[in-house]
C-alpha cells in the first residue's frame, strides 16, 4: 500500500440499449482528465467506468434485439470498452452490473437497509418511464397534444400497479439538508446545488426499490419474486468497485468514500438525493462530490437516434484526431453548462487555439533551435525581466490549473493554459529571436532557452488532455519519461542544455476548412 493521497473518482455507468455516442464519451472524457491530472499530481487514483445492465429498458431492448439480456448485454457492454480503447481512457477498472461481485454487494447493501427497518413492503400504484427508469409523481406528468403522458424529461409514462418494496427516503429529507449545508461542496456547480436543495426541501416520498412486473435484475434477498430497482442496483456499483461488502478490508477502507461522481445533470437527483439518503440509512460514508455536467446538442439540436443526428465518437476521432476531439469537447463548453456541437467550432478550435497557438509556438521555435542552435537546447545567460516574467508565469500555471481542476473548472484549466501561451507568443514577437541571431547570438540563445523551457511546462500540463501530442512535444524537448511528473517540474535540468533534440516535426496540424463543409 502506497502512503501517496489516493483519488478515487466515477463515471455513471452506461445503459447497455444502445451504442455510444458523444455525449457518453463526454462524461468519461471528463473523468479521464481528471484521473490523468490527479496522477501526474502525485494521487494514487482509482478511476471506475462500466455498464448498467439490469432494468427494464436493456430487457425490453435485448427483446427487440431478438437476444437474451445476457448475450445482449455481452455485446453492448463491449462497444463501452472499445470506446474506451478509442479514446486513451485511462480506467482502472470496468465494472459490469451483471458481474458476482456486483450481486454480493447489492444483496448485502439491501440486507444492511433491511436490518435497520429502512425498507418495508406495500403495494406501488404510479407513472414510471421506462426510459428514464424513474418514477414520477401525478403532479409531474403532463399530457402532450396526442393525449400521451409524459414525464418532465419528455419520456412516455406507464401508469405501474404492483406490489414493491419502498425505501424511507422520506425520513431522510432534514438529514440531507443538513448534510448539503455541513458540505457546501458535495454537489457542483453551484447553480446544481440549489436546485437539488429546493428539492429535498420541497418534501421527499419514499421510494419503490423492487419491481415485480419483469425478472431482468438482481432478487430481492427473501423474496426473488422482487427484482431490485435498476438505480439502487446501479448505484451499488460505485461501492462495488471500492471492494464492499467487505467493509473491513483494506480495498474498501483505503478507496471509500468516492472522491468524485461525475454525472450529467439529468442523473444528478439519483446521485445527490437518492444515493446519499440510502448511504446513510445502511451506515456509510456518503462521497465527497457530484460534479452535475451539462448536455450536448448536435448543430442546435438535441442529440436522438430518432432525429438520426447521433454523432459517433469514432467517425470524429477518424476525422479530427483524438487529442484534437478531446481538446475541442473540454475547451468549447463551459464544463457544467450545456453546449452545441458543430463542425465549424470543432475547425476553428483545431485551426486557431491548436494549430496557430500552441503547434505555431512549439513548431517556431524548435525549427529556430534546429537550424541556429546546431539542434541542441540553447544555452542561456543572464536572464532580461521579460524572460523571467515568462517563465514565472509558466511556473504559476501548475497551481492555477490545480485550483480549477479541483473544482471541476476543466475548461477554465484550458484557458490558463492559453494565457500562457499566448503570453510565450507575444514574447516570441517581442524578442524576435530570428534577429538576434545576426546581432546578439547570445542573447538569441537565451530566448530560445526561455521558450524551450516555457514549451517543456505547456506540454507537461497538457498532458491529461492531450496524452498523445503533448508526449509527442515532451520527446521532441527529449524530457525523460520519468521528468514528466508534475512534482518533477521544478527539477533542474529537465531541459539539460547542449542536449541534442531530434528533427522537429508539427503536432498540431491544421485542418483544411474546405472538407469542413460536408460534415460525415
Ligand atoms: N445508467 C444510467 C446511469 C447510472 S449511474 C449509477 C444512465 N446511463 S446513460 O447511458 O443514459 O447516461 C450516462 C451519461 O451520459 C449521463 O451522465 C448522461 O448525462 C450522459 N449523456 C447522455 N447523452 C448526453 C448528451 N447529449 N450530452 C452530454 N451528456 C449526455 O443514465
Amino acid at each position: 500500500m502506497t502512503g501517496r493521497p489516493r483519488f478515487y473518482l466515477t463515471t455513471p455507468i452506461y445503459y447497455v440499449n444502445d451504442v455510444p455516442h458523444i455525449g457518453h464519451m463526454y462524461t468519461t472524457l471528463a473523468c479521464d482528465v481528471i484521473a490523468r491530472f490527479k496522477r501526474l499530481d502525485g494521487y494514487d487514483v482509482h478511476f471506475l467506468t462500466g455498464t448498467d445492465e439490469h432494468g427494464q429498458k436493456v430487457q425490453k431492448a435485448a427483446a427487440a434485439a431478438g437476444v437474451a439480456p445476457q448475450e445482449f448485454t455481452d455485446r453492448v457492454s463491449a462497444n463501452f470498452r472499445a470506446l474506451a480503447a478509442l479514446m486513451n481512457f485511462s480506467n482502472d477498472d470496468f465494472i459490469r452490473t451483471t458481474e458476482e461481485r456486483h450481486h454480493r454487494a447489492c444483496t448485502v447493501l439491501w440486507e444492511r437497509l433491511a436490518e435497520r427497518g429502512e425498507i418495508y413492503l406495500e403495494k406501488y400504484g404510479g407513472w414510471y418511464a421506462v426510459r428514464d427508469e424513474a418514477f414520477y409523481a401525478e403532479s409531474e406528468v403532463v399530457t402532450d397534444g396526442e393525449g400521451r403522458r409524459l414525464a418532465p424529461t419528455g419520456a412516455p409514462v406507464e401508469w405501474v400497479e404492483e406490489p414493491s418494496y419502498f425505501f424511507r427516503l422520506s425520513a431522510w429529507q432534514q438529514p440531507l439538508l443538513d448534510f448539503y449545508a455541513a458540505h457546501p461542496d458535495f454537489i457542483l456547480p453551484p447553480a446544481r446545488r440549489n436546485e437539488v436543495i429546493s428539492f429535498v426541501e420541497g418534501g421527499l416520498q419514499d421510494l419503490s426499490v423492487s419491481r415485480t412486473t419483469f425478472d431482468w435484475g438482481i432478487p430481492v434477498p427473501d423474496d426473488p419474486a422482487h427484482v431490485m430497482y435498476v438505480w439502487l442496483d446501479a448505484l451499488t456499483n460505485y461501492m462495488t468497485a471500492a471492494g464492499f461488502p467487505d467493509t473491513d478490508g483494506e480495498t474498501f477502507r483505503r478507496w471509500w468514500p468516492a472522491d468524485l461522481h461525475m454525472v450529467g445533470k439529468d442523473i444528478l437527483r439519483f446521485h445527490a438525493v437518492y444515493w446519499p439518503a440510502l448511504l446513510m440509512a445502511a451506515e456509510l460514508e456518503v462521497p465527497r462530490r457530484v460534479f452535475a455536467h451539462g448536455w450536448w446538442t448536435n448543430e442546435g439540436q438535441k442529440i436522438s437516434k430518432s432525429l438520426g443526428n447521433v454523432i459517433d465518437p469514432h467517425a470524429l476521432v477518424e476525422r479530427y484526431g483524438l487529442d484534437q476531439v478531446r481538446y475541442f469537447m473540454l475547451r468549447e463548453v463551459p464544463f457544467g453548462q450545456d453546449g452545441d456541437f458543430s463542425h465549424r467550432a470543432m475547425v476553428g478550435r483545431i485551426n486557431g487555439d491548436l494549430a496557430n497557438d500552441f503547434g505555431n509556438l512549439a513548431q517556431r521555435v524548435l525549427s529556430m533551435i534546429g537550424r541556429n542552435c546546431g539542434g541542441r537546447v540553447p544555452i542561456p545567460s543572464a536572464f532580461s525581466p521579460d524572460d523571467r516574467a515568462l517563465l514565472e508565469a509558466a511556473r504559476l500555471l501548475l497551481e492555477r490549473m490545480r485550483a480549477q481542476v479541483d473544482r471541476q473548472v476543466l475548461h477554465g484549466a484550458l484557458i490558463d493554459m492559453w494565457e500562457v501561451i499566448a503570453a510565450a507568443n507575444g514574447y516570441v514577437a517581442r524578442q524576435a529571436p530570428w534577429t538576434l541571431r545576426k546581432t546578439d547570438p547570445a542573447r538569441m540563445q537565451t530566448v530560445l532557452f526561455v521558450c524551450a523551457e516555457t514549451i517543456r511546462r505547456l506540454a507537461v500540463l497538457a498532458q491529461p488532455f492531450m496524452p498523445d501530442s503533448a508526449g509527442r512535444m515532451l520527446d521532441q524537448l527529449c524530457v525523460p519519461a520519468d521528468r514528466r511528473t508534475f512534482a518533477t517540474l521544478d527539477t533542474d535540468h529537465a531541459l539539460l542544455p547542449g542536449t541534442a533534440l531530434p528533427a522537429p516535426a508539427g503536432i498540431f496540424p491544421r485542418y483544411m476548412v474546405r472538407d469542413a463543409a460536408t460534415p460525415s
